[in-house]
């Protein structure tokens, strides 16, 4: 990862305006202090995403996500800090100096980029045969053969390579590309001799996108239907750009609406991806034969914890299939399946049957992971016990994966029903497994939640803890420090001097609103007053998450009281009164529990003389508590 300069962050902070920044995705109307739009994070039909120009911050009331410029980059690219800094500084032409001290580092970060860019030139050059050479005729006839329109070819750059030995070799060196990247990204293949030609020859080429959309690999088709010689698709081998567990095919085209249906389509193969897109379902990616690594389900992850997978109609494909499922529940995610008939697969069937029929199918079709492999199963163990009991065991295998344990109860129901089976035979081979997993350390490190009892005891309703009593308090404080604080409460004294004067000898208990006071306070020393900046632009996302909500307010969804002419005071008009209040209040619940504790240290005093001593400190505290009880007009029995 590289380091970018902290001043570099700053005046990347200092311009991004964040309408722009999300004006770039959706579209924002304004509506009071604030503009809104349909929440990009999650689907809705009414707007609940606001975004305020004064703060600079958004926020869905819906979904609860929120942040600052930043922050809305990372989520909806799904990208990293740096990487979201530097989306933004590219946005507003500001240099990001490489700046880092390790030369090795950089000499490999050139290193890539020369891959990237050569694959890029690559890209361009087979997109430009298939339009324009002589021989691109063909691949086009093919993509038009098997059903392709030109706004697909072109959303997804497919291209063609000629037949030619080095077509693109001396396209590329002729352009000043150096050769070692273009054996480096496989495109070129030297031989011992120094004879060299291109990998790619007579094909339909399909580029393979990283999240970024910057070309790391190629996939290509033969147009040669049966052709035993060569392979039917022919890759990218792995580069330094191009690791391909880490890479799913149709991702790039496809996130915005992964997340927008809050669901991901997982096919086998390139054309499956195409068609179903053309067919108006775009949240699809394709692992591309492959099975699924954990790498590859950590990608989708990143936009929805929802995955339907799209199987061949071939028994053994699904079996073969079925691990890499395993790895799906592992992480958490929920997994649906859907088979398709013999024969067929997504991209023959959608072209079989048209879009329309196409998804009523997958719709009436998908069902859950565990009562797919369930079936599966049972209808092979029919008539004989032993391989009931092994199917039951592969079964538990699988639920005992899911890390949710509300999830794998309600799955060790549904299993006992479609096997006939006492639901507590289930749970004690999944605890004997548990026992064995035990037993066998080396095997694999469960992680904790694995460990716990299958069936979770529901747990008791908690009361609210004392201690979280004083949290909300806490965060009120901190709200109003963030919100007001340079607005005068009295006597020339503004919320932010008022506040800390008063609340000098509490201390706060919430650890994250201890940090903040913290930060206020230090603030205040040097001289200044806290700004909502500094807050929603600190380096610990902790931070900045809560002090996003904290200046998020949601009264604010209630303007159109004004537009009726309505009068409603504001906190802001309130906020003399509401500063004093929630100083008292946290005050009075503090002297609550400071009295709580003092009781239970008198059990222990044995000295008598201690004892008075304690006594009184305690009947002080009460008066204390009294006293503020009186202001804030609550009355004890
Ligand atoms: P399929 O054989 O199911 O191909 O392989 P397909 O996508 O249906 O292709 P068409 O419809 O015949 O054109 C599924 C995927 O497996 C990978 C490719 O990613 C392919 O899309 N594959 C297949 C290879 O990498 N090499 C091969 O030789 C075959
Ligand atoms: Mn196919």
């Amino acid at each position: 990862m590289s380091l970018i300069p902290k001043e570099t962050v700053d005046q990347v902070l200092a311009q991004a305006d964040i309408t722009e920044v999300v004006g770039d995705f959706v579209s924002l109307k304004k509506k009071g202090q604030n503009m809104w739009a349909c929440c990009p994070f999650h689907h809705e039909k009414s707007p609940s995403f606001s975004v305020s120009p004064a703060k600079g911050i958004y926020k869905c009331f819906g979904c609860g996500k929120a942040g600052n410029s930043v922050q809305f980059i990372m989520d909806v690219e799904g990208t990293s800090f740096p990487e979201a800094i530097k989306y933004l500084a590219k946005k507003y032409s500001i240099e990001v100096p490489e700046d880092n001290p390790n030369p090795e580092y950089a000499k490999e970060q050139s290193e890539r980029d020369s891959l990237f860019i050569v694959s890029d030139f690559a890209n361009k050059h087979f997109q430009q045969n298939l339009h324009t050479h002589e021989q691109g005729g063909i691949g086009m006839s093919y993509l038009k053969q098997r059903g392709m329109s030109a706004n697909t070819i072109k959303k997804y750059e497919l291209g063609y390579s000629v037949d030619e030995w080095t077509d693109l070799t001396d396209a590329a060196l002729k352009a000043g590309y150096q050769q070692k990247y273009l054996e480096a990204t496989g495109l070129t293949i030297a031989k011992e001799d120094g004879k060299k030609y291109d990998r790619f020859r007579g094909r339909v080429m399909f580029p393979i996108h990283n999240v970024s959309g910057r070309v790391v690999g190629f996939g290509a088709r033969t147009l040669k239907t049966n052709d035993k010689k060569s392979p039917k698709y022919l890759n990218s081998p792995e580069s330094d750009i191009y690791h391909k567990s880490n890479v799913l095919y149709g991702l790039f085209q496809a996130k915005q609406a992964i997340r927008m249906q809050d669901m991901c389509y997982m096919v086998e193969g390139y054309l499956d991806v195409l068609s179903l897109h053309q067919g108006g379902i775009e949240n699809v990616v394709a692992s591309s034969g492959t099975s699924l690594t954990e790498g590859q389900i950590k990608l989708i992850a990143r936009y929805t914890e929802n995955i339907t997978v799209l199987y061949d109609g071939d028994a053994a494909g699904i079996k073969a299939s079925l691990r890499g499922i395993d790895l799906i529940l592992e992480s958490g995610l929920n997994v649906d399946v859907v088979t398709f008939p013999e024969g067929e697969d997504p991209d023959s069937y959608i072209q079989k049957v048209g879009d329309t029929a196409f998804k009523a199918y997958i719709k009436e079709h998908s069902q859950d992971f565990i009562s797919f492999k369930t079936s599966l199963y049972a209808a092979e163990a029919k008539g004989s016990p032993v391989k009931k009991a092994e199917a039951i065991r592969e079964i538990v295998a699988s639920i005992a994966k899911i890390p949710d344990s509300i999830k794998r109860t309600v799955f060790f129901r549904s299993c006992s029903l479609i096997f006939d089976i006492d639901e507590q035979v289930l749970i004690s081979e999944y605890n004997k497994m548990q026992l064995q997993d035990r037993q066998q350390p080396k095997q694999q490190d469960w992680p904790e939640q694995y460990m716990a009892p299958p069936v979770a005891e529901p747990e008791p309703e908690k009361p609210v803890s004392d201690l979280d009593m004083l949290k909300r308090y806490e965060r009120e404080i901190v709200r109003m420090l963030l919100n007001y604080p340079d607005r005068v409460l009295e006597e020339g004294m503004n919320t932010c001097q008022y506040m800390l004067e008063q609340l000098e000898d509490v201390e706060f208990r919430t650890p994250l609103y201890a940090r903040l006071m913290e930060l206020i306070k230090d603030k205040l020393c040097d001289g200044n007053l806290a700004t909502a900046e500094d807050f929603i632009n600190h380096p610990d996302q902790e931070i900045r998450t809560e002090a996003t909500n904290l200046l998020s307010d949601p009264h604010e969804l209630s303007h159109n009281w004004e537009t009726h002419h309505i009068f409603v005071p504001t906190e802001s008009d309130l906020l003399p009164y509401g500063a004093e209040r929630a100083v008292l209040r946290l005050k009075w619940r503090n002297v609550e529990l400071m009295i709580k504790g003092e009781m239970e240290k008198l059990r222990l005093v044995t000295d008598p003389q201690e004892q008075i001593q304690q006594l009184t400190f305690i009947r002080n505290l009460k008066t204390l508590h009294c006293q503020l009880g009186d202001m804030l007009g609550i009355v004890i029995g």
